[in-house]
C-alpha cells in the first residue's frame, strides 16, 4: 500500500496565518504540522508517500522535507494542485503514483495519537472497496458525519446542521484503485470542490465501504481552535512520555 498526504489548499480559515505561508507548514508545538501525518504513515509501515501541495509555497516543502531522510524514507514524492479544487480534486493527482496499487490517504491537518497500522493491516486483507475511520466528537456539524445502522454505514453528510450522529469521519482513508473513476464522476459542492464525502458515499453505493474507531486523540488542525489543541495535544502526549 502506498501512502499520499494532501497538503493543497488555501487554509481560509486560518488567516492572516496562511497569507504567508501554507497551512501545513505551520508550528504544531515542536514541527511544522506535516510532520505529524507523514510520521502516522510511516508508523503503519507505508515507505512510498506522495506529498500533493499547492499555492504559492509548494517549493517551501521541498526545503523542508527533501528526500524524506528524516522519516527513514528512501525517497519522497510530490505534486501540485492547480487551483482549489478540494480534497478529492487533490487526490486525482496522485493516479500515476497509485499505478494500481491500494491507498492510505491522509489530510495533511490530521493528528492522531495513536498508530493506525492495525487498520492499514485490516485493508490489505481486503480483497476491494474502501475504509474509512471515525471518531466520536462533540462537535460533529464541523466534519463529514456518518449515518450508522446495525453494523454499516449507510451515508455520509458533510458538515450537516443537525448531525445524524456523533461519529466524525477523520481525514483517514484507505482506497482501492477504483477511487479515480469515481472521482471522474464527481460534481463539485456548494463550496465548489469535489468533496471525499461524496467519494465515500460513492463506495457505501457500491457497497464496499468498511469502517473502523481511531484510537486516543484525534484532531484537525483547521481552525485557531483546532491548531492550539493540536499543539496543546502533542505538547501533553510529549510531558506523558518524558
Ligand atoms: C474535511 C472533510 C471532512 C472531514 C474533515 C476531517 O473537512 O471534508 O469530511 O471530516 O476534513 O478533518 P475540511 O476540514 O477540509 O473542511
Amino acid at each position: 500500500m502506498k501512502g499520499v498526504v494532501l497538503a493543497g489548499g488555501k487554509g481560509t480559515r486560518l488567516s492572516p496565518l496562511t497569507r504567508i505561508t501554507n497551512k501545513h507548514l505551520l508550528p504544531v508545538f515542536d514541527k511544522p504540522m506535516i510532520y505529524y501525518p507523514i510520521q502516522t504513515l510511516v508508523d503503519a509501515g507505508i515507505q512510498e508517500i506522495l506529498v500533493v501541495t499547492g499555492g504559492n509555497h509548494a517549493g517551501d516543502f521541498l526545503q523542508l522535507l527533501s528526500n524524506g531522510k528524516e522519516f527513514g524514507l528512501k525517497h519522497l514524492d510530490y505534486t501540485y494542485q492547480e487551483g482549489e479544487g478540494g480534497i478529492a480534486d487533490a487526490l486525482k493527482l496522485a493516479e500515476h503514483f497509485a499505478d494500481g496499487d491500494k491507498l492510505c490517504v491522509i489530510l495533511g491537518d490530521n493528528l492522531v495519537e495513536k498508530s493506525i497500522r492495525g487498520a492499514v493491516e485490516d485493508f490489505r486483507k481486503q480483497e476491494r472497496g474502501a475504509k474509512i475511520l471515525l471518531k466520536e466528537v462533540h462537535d460533529a456539524e464541523r466534519f463529514g458525519v456518518a449515518e450508522i445502522a446495525g453494523d454499516r454505514i449507510v451515508g455520509i453528510e458533510e458538515k450537516p446542521a443537525k448531525p445524524k450522529s456523533n461519529y466524525a469521519v477523520t481525514g483517514f482513508y484507505m482506497y482501492d484503485d477504483t477511487v479515480f473513476e469515481k472521482i471522474r464522476t464527481l460534481k463539485p459542492s456548494g463550496r465548489g470542490e469535489l468533496e471525499i464525502t461524496d467519494v465515500n458515499n460513492a463506495y457505501i453505493q457500491e457497497g464496499t465501504l468498511t469502517f473502523g474507531f481511531l484510537e486516543g486523540w484525534w484532531t484537525d488542525a483547521g481552525t485557531f481552535e483546532s491548531l492550539l489543541r493540536a499543539s496543546n495535544l502533542v505538547a501533553e502526549s510529549r510531558r506523558a512520555r518524558a
